[in-house]
């Protein structure tokens, strides 16, 4: 008998058709780009900016984003710690299961635990988890507020709002930090620009390696 989690007589169904063929199919390889920062920070802007580029240039991409997933998959999920855990866990497995399907696959998520985004990391192969900080300052961030939320945050009229009452933890060893040059913020196409050429130069865009 087989005992994973809550089930049991589970077992693992092989498929023929695996990974390496179909990245030789898409003539790239499959890895998760995942985005965190702030609440308006620019993640889902840099991930469709980024979407763009690489459908541009004949790279298959998905975009996963926070606000979309909690649409659907996400939408029994409120912003509680256990929530964000839990959300931050389904996208993990959903990216890990796109990154494997051959897909560029980009996650925009506010994602404040380190924990949860090593978690993340760690259900994928070794280089394959390209973390990108967007590490603009909270004060820029709360002055963008275009959904008007940091207002309501300092209103008191939002609680366990990221960056305002509740934690963002920076992290410590991303592979693409995105900041400001002189106090001014590099444009999103300029962005999306350097995250293409790191996975350009790791061999990411094409086919074998
Ligand atoms: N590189 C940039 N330079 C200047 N403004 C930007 C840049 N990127 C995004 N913005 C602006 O900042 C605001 C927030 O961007 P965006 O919605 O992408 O943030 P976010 O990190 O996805 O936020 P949230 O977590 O709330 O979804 C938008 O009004 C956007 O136009
Ligand atoms: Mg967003």
């Amino acid at each position: 008998m087989s005992t994973l989690g809550q089930s049991t007589n589970i077992f693992w169904q092989d498929c023929g058709v695996g990974r390496s063929e179909r990245e030789k199919l898409l003539k790239q390889r499959g890895c998760v780009v995942w985005i965190t920062g702030l609440s308006g920070s620019g993640k889902s802007t840099l991930a469709c900016t980024l979407s763009r580029q690489l459908h541009s240039r004949g790279n298959l991409s998905y975009v996963l984003d926070g606000d979309n997933l909690r649409h659907g998959l996400n939408k029994d999920l409120g912003f509680k710690a256990e929530d964000r855990v839990e959300n931050i866990r389904r996208v993990g497995e959903v990216a890990k299961l796109f990154s494997d399907s051959g897909l560029i696959c980009i996650a925009s998520f506010i994602s404040p635990y380190r924990k949860d985004r090593e978690t993340c990391r760690a259900l994928l192969p070794d280089g394959s988890f390209i973390e990108v900080y967007m590490d603009i300052p909270l004060n820029v961030c709360e002055e963008r507020d275009p959904k008007g939320l940091y207002k309501l945050a300092r209103a008191g009229k939002i609680k366990g709002f990221t960056g305002i009452d509740d934690p963002y933890e920076e992290p410590l060893n991303c592979e693409i930090k995105m900041q400001e040059e002189n106090g001014v913020c590099p444009c999103p196409f300029s962005m999306a620009g350097k995250v293409v050429s790191y996975l350009e130069d790791r061999g990411f865009l094409h086919e074998g390696y």
